[in-house]
């Protein structure tokens, strides 16, 4: 059987790039899958501090918000093992064991290493920026994961880590790990930033006007839309290479409207006109998952969810951990 696993920052409330990079396509596999499949939704808690500690209060809040989050967008937590990272510690385990096999060279030349170690002063980057994408390998392969599905910016990431699955199944003589497939659907697979077009939205950059979050309410959007960057042409065409800001904001109307570009008939539009139609969409599809996240957020049923799931990722990850331990010589 196929076991799809992602993973997911708890960032507290996710913006609209998760949404439709990975929560959305998330959900319709979900709705979609063969029964005997098996499917993993992890809040990664561990890398939320691969960039330096938070406050202990702020991280469980933010941890609480993520797994709220993606219930209201419609994760059936009967149907995804929707799991806290820190409950397993195996996976810790298996990511010191996979820094065995991997170089500090090759970490320290991702895309996504070198942009975020500029942050820091030289001498001052955490050793956890630089091993994060390990942790992310362990992730998947303590469960035996086939196929990860996740958004364009991770694919530099999954190669890593079918490089590492294939480098432990070498070394150790075994098949036990699977070279695990990414899964990236083409469409929304990279939504940009309102701001800054040519970045993509981000919750770790750009200011909070970069990005729309799930349960912004009708208001806000509205004005993130208004202020949203655009240009002062005119009338709206889709023209990536010239109009990438009004391109995009089109390409999130299409997003939101689950309509084809073809099928949209913008021709009478101003960017204002875009704007607003924009917005009310928006607003549309997120009001009932506002409701849902704020029934949810607060209520005892998280902390259900977090405990039983655990229990059962833990039960998998043990298991496979003693194998693991086994051919590396620890057993
Ligand atoms: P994270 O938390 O940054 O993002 C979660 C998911 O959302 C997708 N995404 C986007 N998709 C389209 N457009 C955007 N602007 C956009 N921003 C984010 C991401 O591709 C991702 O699918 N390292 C991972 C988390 C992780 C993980 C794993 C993923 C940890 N372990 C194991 C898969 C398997 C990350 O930081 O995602």
């Amino acid at each position: 059987p196929t076991i799809y696993f992602t993973g997911i920052q708890p960032t507290g409330i996710p913006h609209l790039g998760n949404f439709f990079g990975s929560i959305e396509p998330w959900i319709d596999l979900q709705n979609s899958v063969n029964p005997e499949d098996q499917m993993m939704l992890s809040v990664v808690d561990q890398h939320a501090i691969s960039l330096g500690p938070l406050p202990a209060d702020q991280l469980r809040r933010n941890t609480r918000q993520m797994t709220a989050s993606v219930i209201a967008c419609g994760v059936d937590p009967s149907r995804t093992l929707l799991f806290r990272q820190s409950d397993i510690p195996q996976i810790a385990q298996l990511s010191w064991i996979l820094g065995s096999l991997q170089t500090t060279s090759k970490l320290a030349r991702l895309p996504q290493y070198k942009e975020k170690q500029e942050r820091f002063k030289k001498g001052d980057i955490p050793v956890g920026l630089l091993t994060y994408p390990l942790l992310q390998a362990a992730d998947v392969l303590t469960f035996k994961a086939t196929t990860v599905p996740v958004g364009e910016d991770q694919s530099q990431h999954l190669n890593l880590l079918g490089g590492l699955a294939y480098a432990f199944n070498k070394t150790y003589q075994t098949d036990i790990f699977p070279i695990p497939k990414q899964l990236t659907r083409e469409k929304n697979a990279r939504i940009r930033s309102l701001r800054e077009p040519e970045k993509k939205m981000s919750k770790s950059s750009g200011g909070p006007r970069s990005r729309i979050e799930i349960t912004d309410s009708r208001e806000t959007i509205i004005e993130k839309c208004q202020k949203a960057q655009s240009d002062t042409a005119g009338a709206v065409t889709y023209d990536k290479k010239n109009r990438l800001a009004v391109s995009n904001l089109l390409d999130l109307y299409s997003a939101i409207t689950k309509t084809p570009l073809s099928e949209i008939d913008y021709s009478s539009w101003s960017t204002l006109d875009l704007k607003m139609n924009l917005a009310e969409k928006i607003d549309n599809r997120l009001e009932p998952i506002r409701e849902k996240f704020e029934e949810l957020e607060n209520s005892e049923e998280i902390d259900k969810i977090l405990e039983r799931n655990g229990d059962a990722a833990r039960e998998i990850a043990e298991k496979n951990l003693k194998e693991i331990r086994r051919i590396v010589g620890f057993l």
